[in-house]
């Protein structure tokens, strides 16, 4: 059976981005794939983080992984740093980068641009999610568009690996969705949605609760037109809607365009909303009585035995290529 690889940063709840863009893609592979889907927490402290936060987040994404309709039967759910294989094979991975590729990741641009005191960690931060894949010979990734550089240096980081040293990694691919690789903010629609916005209005959580998000969509910017039409250049903020519309109900882009053919933005909001919220509220429901119950804590330590005994024969292996420790 193929192998899947995905993890996502237990830092804040998870926006509708990380949800279309990733979690959905996990609900239907898992049928037909090998699955490991990792909450990364090492990569969560390359940012600044509250302790007591940051656990309350691990387990608040754990549940949420359980509630949106992963399988612990059939897919792997763990924590990244409860298989120490992953730093492990960070840090060969990261000896074997050079500065210049991780300096020009946007994403490290990004979040460091102006900033003071940037950790040394999210510049390694690359080489870290290259070596949480290629310990699992992994063949697909799914993830959304902002990860698609991230896999790029991978699969570079990967062949150059096999190259100098030992011919040991898969080389894996990248899988994004169909539709809503880039969900974008409610508020700025040229931006990204992301969590770590500052205003609160720009992205919707899967735990907001449902009158919020009701007042989230009604105030999403769209533009003076009134007409309901994809055009991603000239009416990004409706273009956006319509994507996420089309991906909740099922319903092509088209079929929504005439159905809302004459007839502004406000029932078009109102009918978007609905259909979101019939989505998220069983998750919600789900959610919060997993958070109660002890299975969580079952899953996630069976989860980390298998993912350290599959890491950890891989781990074994790169030392032995590169030379580390004694051969075994
Ligand atoms: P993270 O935690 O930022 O995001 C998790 C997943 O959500 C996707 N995503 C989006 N998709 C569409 N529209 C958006 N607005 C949006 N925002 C986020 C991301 O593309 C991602 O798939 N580096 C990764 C975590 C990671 C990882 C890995 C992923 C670490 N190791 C190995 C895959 C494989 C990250 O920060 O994702």
């Amino acid at each position: 059976m193929k192998r899947i690889f995905s993890g996502i940063q237990p830092t804040g709840s998870v926006t509708l981005g990380n949800y279309i863009g990733a979690m959905k893609q996990f609900i239907d592979l898992q049928h037909e794939y090998d699955c490991f889907f990792c909450i990364v927490d090492q990569h969560a402290i390359t940012v600044p983080q509250d302790r007591l936060e940051l656990r309350k987040n691990i387990r608040s994404l754990a549940a949420l992984y359980l509630a949106i309709g992963i399988d612990p039967e059939k897919a792997t759910i763990f924590i990244q740093s409860e298989v120490p294989a992953h730093a492990q094979a960070g840090w060969i991975m990261q000896c074997n980068s050079y500065i210049g590729e991780l300096e020009r990741m946007t994403q490290f641009k990004d979040k460091s641009a102006g900033k003071d005191g940037v950790s040394s960690g999210l510049l390694t931060y690359p080489p870290l999610m290259a070596a949480d894949i290629l310990l699992y010979q992994t063949d697909l990734v799914p993830v959304g568009e902002d990860q698609k550089q991230h896999l790029e240096l991978t699969r570079d980081l990967a062949e150059r690996f096999n190259k100098k040293y030992n011919d040991i990694f898969k080389i894996p691919d990248i899988r994004l969705p169909k539709y809503g690789a880039r969900v974008m903010s409610l508020q700025e629609p040229a931006k990204k949605m992301s969590k770590s916005d500052p205003n609160l209005k720009s992205f919707i959580t899967l735990l907001d609760d449902p009158k919020q998000i009701e007042k989230k969509i009604k105030s999403a910017v769209t533009d003076s037109e009134g007409i309901v039409k994809y055009d991603k250049d000239q009416k990004p903020g409706v273009s956006n809607l319509l994507s996420i519309f089309s991906i909740f109900s099922g319903k092509s882009i088209e079929e929504l365009e005439s159905k809302y053919e004459g007839k502004g933005y406000g029932d078009f909001k109102a009918d978007l909303a609905q259909v979101v919220l019939e989505e998220i509220t069983p998750i919600q429901e789900r959610y919060y009585s997993i958070l109660e119950s002890s299975e969580l804590d079952e899953i996630l330590d069976r989860g980390a035995e298998r993912a350290n005994i599959e890491a950890n024969k891989m781990v074994r292996k790169m030392m032995n290529a590169v030379g580390l420790g004694r051969k075994r």
